[in-house]
């Protein structure tokens, strides 16, 4: 349907009171981890099926339930920095990264031989001219040991910093740090050896060689895997119990359902099993909004700019803070489907072809599948899931229209646009306002909502500073039930250019 004149949409009648009253802590990062899964190339579930195998491992060398509360966490969390060396990665190999890190989990990579070759020729500059494509794997072969140190490191450092920053222990954080470390010394980044590696990493480690095996190959390749790596990667007594585990088939219950992720949820032991205060998930919207954002130094800051815009809309339309907190999570989480986009797409200097243009158009979808598993989040990924919807029925992925079109999925489609024309990019300098508003009003009404527009021109005129009302939006609305990090506010280390 087109719209001749601007209607006043009204808000969603939400089917769930929000937010979330008691939703769990391991709830909300179980759900955000599906995300981890598509930065890894892994199909989704790939953690929490990895957190399932671990915990039974746990169990099995009869691990405190202290220290299985904190594996629970670091194995959920143990990709947390994967996107934060995707876009180094693309530029080393110049071809599809998250396939190369889908297929380098069932590579042995530490020895230089046929597997290794054959690797770097089906993964590297794939789709080259032959002398370039020779080039590049040329360099690539002769920095391989260097730069693969780099990225493991640039991966588990800042993986750290986000399990440290959500509030998580250290144990934790020295978890995910030392996640690619070997039993042999062989690992990255560290070369830590044996028992000089923390036990969490090491059951990590295995558990998540278990997952990828059994997925691709299964069971008795995965087990065959374990023992072929015994000594090498893994800790003999962790194959040992995992050989045990598999023999009586208790390894693998319950790995290929659908709802893994409750099985999931019902290993995690009572005493971290903390409902999430308000504090708390602003902070893991905080620190997701820092994961999407760390994939490319194209979004830079992106969802952050988009949630100040999407406030400052809703503050001039006098919503109620509920609602405008509501947007500002929306916002911070819009684009985390975007973490499965690869970045050969995401930063294409030329225009996409079909196939990369389905892949643009599928990332609304995962973020509405990701973050409807999050119990109280239904609300919130119907209107993240339609931030790329237009009024008249041309945005995607469910092409609504105005009709469908609730006024937060108009706020936020306003503020999405308006983030990627006004924010510096490392390709160009920031457009000026007038230019950026001159663009949109060319879109309004009929794509565009032309009161939500208006809004944040009104907003931008006022002069009010939106970032420093955003300050302490949600501390008297909730409380924080976790114990939470007071560490300064994280900057990404993605070059702003
Ligand atoms: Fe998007
Ligand atoms: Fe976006």
């Amino acid at each position: 349907m087109l719209l001749k004149t601007a209607k006043p949409a009204s808000l969603m009648r939400r089917r769930k009171s929000y937010p979330a009253s008691g939703v769990r802590v391991s709830e909300i990062i179980s759900a955000l981890s599906y995300a981890l899964d598509l930065t890894e190339g892994r199909p989704m579930g790939h953690s929490v099926r990895s957190c399932l195998i671990g915990m039974r491992i746990a169990e099995q060398i009869g691990m405190s339930v202290h220290e299985r509360g904190e594996l629970f966490y670091a194995l959920l969390l143990k990709d947390a920095g994967c996107s934060s060396n995707s876009s180094k990665l693309f530029h080393i190999i110049s071809a599809d990264e998250i396939r190369a890190k889908r297929d380098v989990k069932l590579t042995d990579w530490t020895r230089v031989g046929w597997e290794s070759l054959q690797y770097a020729l089906t993964h590297v500059a794939t789709g080259a001219p032959f002398l370039e494509r020779v080039g590049t794997l040329v360099r690539v072969a002769a920095k391989q040991q260097t730069e693969s140190c780099e990225l493991v490191k640039i991966r588990c450092e800042r993986g750290a910093t986000i399990a440290r920053r959500l509030g998580f222990s250290e144990p934790i954080a020295q978890a995910i740090h030392s996640l690619d470390e070997h039993w042999n010394g062989g690992g990255y980044p560290d070369g830590l050896r044996g028992t000089e590696i923390p036990l969490y990493s090491r059951i990590m480690n295995l558990s998540q060689t278990l997952e990828v095996f059994l997925v691709n190959h299964g069971r008795e390749a995965a087990i065959a895997v374990a023992e072929k790596r015994n000594r090498r990667w893994f800790d003999p007594d962790l194959v040992k119990a995992a050989q045990s585990l598999a023999k009586d088939g208790s390894l693998w219950i319950d790995l290929d359902r659908e709802q893994v992720i409750d099985k999931v949820l019902y290993l995690e032991p009572e005493h971290t099993r903390l409902p999430a205060g308000e504090e708390t998930i602003e902070n893991i919207c905080q620190a997701f909004a820092e994961i999407i954002d760390a994939k490319s130094p194209f979004t830079y800051r992106h969802s952050n700019g988009v949630a100040d815009a999407a406030v400052a809309i809703s503050r001039q339309l006098a919503l109620d803070t509920e609602d405008v907190v509501f947007m500002r999570r929306v916002a911070l989480l819009h684009d985390v489907g975007k973490l499965g986009v690869s970045n050969s797409i995401l930063e294409k200097p030329a225009k996409l072809d079909d196939r990369e243009w389905a892949s643009v158009k599928r990332h609304p979808f995962y973020s509405y599948e990701i973050l409807h598993k999050i119990p109280g989040f239904e609300d919130l990924s119907e209107v993240a899931g339609a931030h790329h919807e237009k009024l008249d029925g041309s945005g995607y992925y469910r092409g609504w229209d105005a009709e469908k079109l609730s006024l937060e999925m108009r706020i936020i489609a306003v503020a999405d646009i308006y983030d990627a024309l006004a924010a510096k990019r490392p390709y160009r300098d920031a457009m000026p306002l007038e230019k950026v508003f001159e663009i949109m009003r060319k879109d309004a009404p009929q794509a565009l909502d032309a009161g939500c527009l208006e809004a944040l021109i009104a907003h931008h005129e006022s002069g009010t500073p939106t970032s420093q009302d955003l300050l302490g939006l949600s501390a008297g609305v909730g409380q924080n039930k976790v114990q939470l990090t007071s560490e300064k506010k994280h900057v990404s280390p993605v070059p702003v250019h």
